[in-house]
């Protein structure tokens, strides 16, 4: 067993560090406070490769192992989880998605543009009265011969008015279940599909998260994503992998506030001391520095199981579910361990620990992650 990073992985983490410093930290607090998308910032990703890490060169991608995308989530999230939320869904749901299933002319006509930044994806399965519930959802793709008429409403679309290409998952055939389903590529200003209203949220506020309605939209047959009826599966198959991209953004948020809590500890004085010589204060810290290793092991094994070829399913929901309790749990000593301060903006903590909340909610509730560990373990 080899726990130490390779030297490219090692300049990928410093390379992701410098950026979140440099570029997502100043201005972050203001992006949440007014509910603004990092766009020149995202934009910079892409041009410094982040977008589409794992794509094959050949796609214009970065050619790159689990191993260093999960470094690279990491760092960003630590300063900025809107950020890397853009970039979990582009990587890990929209790119992986289409490279593993897709057509060549698919990978020519949108992958390519996706790997570099030029332009987002968003990932679209969840519905006003269908989320944890996947199969049960009502957006209609009817089978028209040679294209799709889309109809219905998704909601809570990470990245929905920032993207230009959609992969959509319908119902085309009711009566068989999650094998009546499809994965379909819609691209933005397709006749009949709307952007609907932005969520006013509790965390990741700088993410732009969105209601999108299809009425009647014609959606070429090129465009469906695997055979007919493997849109379900090509869903869990591709949230498989994100969820692996959204435990290690729950990691950041956790080492973020950590970091954060542990320079604190050391500034702030009462009763005469730093109160990192208390020993209340140094019991936090180990606990939250404990809990961060054992959550970046988790991580790094799903990873390293995707790496090579290996199931990685289970690992990558049991990495979720840890990570991001861990990231609940951690973020809330780090803004005790600020005392006051803890609570106010300027000191970042109040933020990463609104910003954690979402990771036991999206690609999966904790519960979903339990369901999918517990029906391996029994299986
Ligand atoms: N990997 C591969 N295949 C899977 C799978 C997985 N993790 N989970 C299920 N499948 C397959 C099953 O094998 C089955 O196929 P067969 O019949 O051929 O064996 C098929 O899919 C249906 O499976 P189930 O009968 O288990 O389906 P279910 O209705 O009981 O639901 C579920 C299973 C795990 C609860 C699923 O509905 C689920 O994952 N729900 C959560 C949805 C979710 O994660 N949404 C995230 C939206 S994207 C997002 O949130 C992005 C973002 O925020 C940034
Ligand atoms: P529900 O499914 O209604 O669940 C409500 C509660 O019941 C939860 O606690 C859940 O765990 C529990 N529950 C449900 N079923 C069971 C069960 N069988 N056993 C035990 N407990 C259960 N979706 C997308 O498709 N694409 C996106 O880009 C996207 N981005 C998002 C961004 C944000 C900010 C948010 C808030 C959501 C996003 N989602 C996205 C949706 C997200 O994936 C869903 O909110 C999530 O899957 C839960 O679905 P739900 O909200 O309908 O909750």
């Amino acid at each position: 067993m080899n726990f130490e990073l390779t030297e490219e992985q090692l300049a990928v983490q410093a390379a992701a560090r410098e950026f979140a410093q440099t570029e997502l930290l100043p201005g972050v607090i203001d992006r949440d406070e007014e509910q603004k998308f990092p766009k020149e910032q995202v934009k910079k990703m892409g041009e410094l490769g982040f977008m589409g890490m794992m794509v094959d060169p050949k796609y214009n991608g970065g050619g790159m192992d689990t191993v260093s995308y999960v470094l690279a989530m990491e760092e960003i999230s630590k300063i900025d989880a809107s950020a890397s939320v853009c970039m979990s869904v582009n990587n890990s749901l929209v790119c992986w998605g289409i490279e593993k299933y897709g057509t060549e002319e698919q990978k020519q006509k949108y992958l390519t543009k996706l790997a570099t930044g030029e332009i987002i994806g968003a990932f679209c399965l969840s519905e006003p009265e269908a989320g944890s519930d996947a199969t049960s959802q009502s957006t209609t793709a009817e089978d028209k011969g040679d294209y799709y008429l889309l109809n219905g409403t998704k909601n809570w679309i990470t990245n929905g008015s920032t993207a230009s290409v959609y992969i959509v998952i319908a119902q085309t055939d009711r009566s068989k279940g999650h094998r009546g389903i499809n994965a379909l590529i819609v691209e933005k200003g397709m006749d009949g599909f709307v952007v609907g209203k932005k969520e006013n949220k509790l965390g990741i506020r700088g993410s732009d998260t969105h209601s999108l309605m299809f009425t009647d939209v014609k959606v070429p047959k090129a465009n469906r994503i695997g055979e007919d009826g493997f849109g379900f599966k090509f869903a869990m198959s591709t949230l498989n992998g994100g969820r692996i991209g959204i435990a290690a953004q729950a990691l950041g948020i956790a080492s973020g506030a950590y970091e954060l809590a542990l320079t604190y500890s050391k500034q702030r004085k009462a009763f005469g001391v730093e109160i990192a010589k208390h020993q209340a204060i140094q019991f936090k810290l180990a606990e939250m520095a404990t809990q961060i290793e054992a959550a970046r092991l988790l991580i790094m094994k799903a990873a390293y199981l995707k790496d090579t070829k290996q199931d990685f399913g289970m690992a990558g929901a049991m990495a979720k579910l840890y990570a991001s309790k861990v990231a609940m749990d951690v973020t809330v000593e780090a803004v005790q361990i600020h005392g006051g301060y803890g609570f106010v903006k300027e000191y970042h903590v109040e933020r990463l620990m609104r910003d954690a909340k979402i990771t036991q909610i999206y690609e999966g509730t904790s519960e979903i992650q339990k369901i999918v560990i517990s029906r391996e373990l029994l299986k």
